[in-house]
């Protein structure tokens, strides 16, 4: 029987469906540090993983590796350049995830724009006496501009809802999608630039690579409007955290939603400190559904990858086929 390795607890259910084609090593506990992650690869012939990194040094200690299912439509855990050298194949899995992830998109926006959290947090702290005209004021959603940094299947997910909202929807993307979605989404295609001047509400949703690294900064979050909100539900390191927490401290823009930060689960500790971003744990996939589709996805990906089940050496969301069939190095 082929050996895999599931990095991270996931539901049971889909363990005992790995159990049907794998001896399987469940780390059921804690994240696993490089070191263990490589010595528990050693004799494994696949892996589940969510996030863990995934590089040279690890498929090198991993000699009969040929496949990681990374339980995620983002793979920037993976260095594909050492999977395409070893011809390892890597997974992802996209679309399950993206009405999922464009709702909670709309929710840290909508929380930003009207202060949600941060109102709660005073009321919770048993600060609220009387009603006042001017009390939370925020900006509104309805009939505002929708900037959309990242047009792929969330942003596009994302900005669908922006009708409902009678929003003028502009985005910015590395390649312009077809007019025929163009139309459907009623979006205009500009310059990061334009976007950030002319947007009310700017959400991410581009993958992480060094070409994105610190797509915001403090250049870009100086062209915003004071009144702008930011939302991030791509990856940290897309922001630049601490130019963020300089721009929200000094109003330079209104509000922030982040559900993703540089360095996490750590975070910037200044983020803490600001009242006017709200704060989520990577949780914009995070419906029962939504989670359950993924991990069901990654193990397909993973039986079919190693040659079992129905799509036998046809795994559905392969990153880099080229390697599919090709002799591990
Ligand atoms: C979550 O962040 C994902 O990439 O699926």
């Amino acid at each position: 029987m082929q050996k895999i390795l599931v990095a991270r607890p996931i539901f049971p259910d889909v363990i005992d469906r790995l159990k049907q084609y794998f001896d399987v090593d469940w780390n059921n506990g804690d994240v696993l540090s490089a070191e263990e992650l490589a010595r528990r690869l050693a004799d494994k012939d696949g892996a589940l993983t969510a996030g863990d990194p995934v590089g040279a040094s690890t498929l090198a200690a991993a000699p009969r590796l040929r496949v990681v299912a990374n339980m995620a439509v983002g793979y920037n855990n993976f260095d594909m350049a050492a999977f395409n050298r070893a011809n390892v194949l890597g997974t992802n899995t996209p679309d399950v995830l993206n009405e999922s992830t464009a709702d909670f998109g709309w929710a840290l926006m909508m929380a930003a724009a009207r202060r949600v959290t941060e109102s709660e947090h005073w009321l919770r702290a048993g600060h609220w006496q009387k009603w006042n005209y001017d009390s939370f004021l925020g900006g509104d959603v309805y009939g505002s501009t929708l900037g959309v940094i990242g047009m792929g299947r969330i942003g596009q997910a994302l900005a669908r809802r922006a009708r409902g909202f009678n929003m003028k929807v502009i985005y910015h993307n590395r390649t312009r999608v077809a007019e025929q979605i163009e139309t459907e989404l009623n979006a205009q295609y500009v310059s990061k630039e334009d976007l950030l001047g002319r947007a009310d509400h700017v959400v991410l949703v581009l993958p992480y690579t060094k070409d994105s690294h610190h797509t915001i900064g403090a250049a870009e979050l100086a062209l915003m409007k004071p009144t702008a909100t930011l939302t991030n539900i791509a990856r940290g390191g897309i922001v630049d955290d601490a130019a963020l927490v300089e721009a929200l401290r000094a109003k330079r823009i209104a509000a922030a939603g982040l559900d993703v930060y540089e360095g996490e689960p750590n975070l910037n500790p200044d983020l803490l400190t600001v009242p006017n971003v709200v704060l989520t744990p990577h949780i914009a996939s995070a419906t029962e559904a939504t989670r359950r589709a993924m991990a069901n996805l990654a193990a397909d990906n993973l039986i079919a990858a190693l040659g079992a089940g129905p799509r036998a050496g046809q795994p559905p969301n392969p990153i880099n086929p080229e390697v599919l069939g090709k002799a591990r190095t």
